[in-house]
């Protein structure tokens, strides 16, 4: 029956075709609404009374959990605002596992605080037998050094070699700001931010459904990683830009026999459980530069990983003309 969705994106209303998806059939559900906030969609009017549009996000909510496997998971995208209203109503029908605050800014609403994140609500469909995962990100460094950024209180030595584990404040996943990276319209999410939570909650060939899914973007990053996909969305013009970037699209996010997220060739995201196998495709030189004070310092314990080949590349001629 869900066969004969899979790996499609289907144009229609998201309620009206969740209420045909059995029970306890997806994997992931990811969910970006629209948030009420006047955006100029080509197909729908963002703009609800208060009541309205939390009656209709309430009706699509309960589907979402209707159809998540016991084992799986729901992750809504939204403003802090309306995730107040979400966690209500989820906290009645699934299990609370994180507020995951993605650094993105926004537009300012008034008389208020800068916005200055959106909120991912990650819930679990049971309380226990949930699928999950730890993932790392790699180490924040100096771009011409390759210098750890944070001091960690004198204590590099015990730090995990490609990064930190990811903790529920996500800084390091950048909305797309220029044009040409952009499909028409308002508001594409970047692909390695769908890659990152799909990675975490599901394996492959399971399955991820977004019954918002704009120009594709969680159907991209599933197919990326080998996961099956379902998209749901109102309008025309976008499914048929989703389906054109799915077309061109392989399962490449991959290193060795472990599958990962990449932004700009740079490995962004692995899991914590993927190291083993993972470490052997990273290069780790045993040298490093104090560019500030202009003297070359052997260092033992210094590694670049997370750097792409290219930037590999440029370090290690850098480093022989240095020591030439
Ligand atoms: C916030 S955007 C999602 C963007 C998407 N995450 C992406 O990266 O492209 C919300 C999308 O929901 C669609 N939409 C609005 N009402 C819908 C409905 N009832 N059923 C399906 N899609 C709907 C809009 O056309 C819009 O593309």
């Amino acid at each position: 029956m869900i066969e004969k969705y899979l790996n499609k994106i289907i144009q229609g209303d998201c309620l009206e075709l969740l209420k045909t998806v059995p029970d306890g059939s997806i994997d992931v559900v990811f969910a970006d609404p629209p948030f009420n906030l006047k955006k100029k969609y080509k197909s729908y009017q963002d703009s609800l009374e208060f009541k309205e549009y939390l009656d209709w996000c309430k009706s699509w909510i309960i589907e979402t959990v209707r159809v998540t496997k016991p084992t799986g998971s729901i992750f809504l995208h939204n403003i802090p605002k309306w995730l107040t209203y979400y966690s209500a109503m989820l906290n009645e029908m699934a299990n609370f596992k994180h507020w995951i605050s993605w650094e993105a800014p926004s537009s300012p609403m008034g008389k208020s605080l800068q916005p200055g994140h959106y909120g991912i609500l990650f819930y679990t469909k049971s309380k226990k037998g949930n699928k999950f995962y730890e993932i790392r990100h790699p180490h924040k460094r100096d771009r011409k050094t390759g210098y750890l950024v944070k001091d960690y209180g004198g204590k590099k030595d015990g730090l995990h070699p490609f990064g930190p584990l990811v903790s529920d404040v996500w800084t390091d996943i950048h909305r797309i700001k220029h044009n040409k990276f952009r499909d028409k319209h308002p508001c594409q999410l970047p692909v390695h931010l769908l890659e990152r939570i799909i990675l975490m909650s599901t394996d492959k060939d399971d399955i991820v459904l977004d019954p918002f899914s704009g120009t594709g973007t969680t159907a991209i990053a599933a197919k990326r990683l080998n996961r099956n996909y379902i998209g749901f969305e109102l309008d025309k013009n976008y499914v048929a830009i989703s389906t054109k970037k799915l077309d061109t699209t392989s399962p490449i996010s991959k290193l060795g026999n472990s599958w990962v997220s990449f932004y700009l060739n740079n490995v962004i995201t692995i899991r914590d459980t993927d190291w083993e196998q993972l470490k052997s495709h990273y290069v780790i030189p045993k040298v490093a530069r104090d560019i500030e004070s202009k003297r070359i310092i052997l260092k033992d314990d210094d590694v670049r990983i997370g750097y792409s080949m290219k930037q590999m590349l440029t370090l290690s001629r850098l480093e022989k003309s240095l020591f030439d």
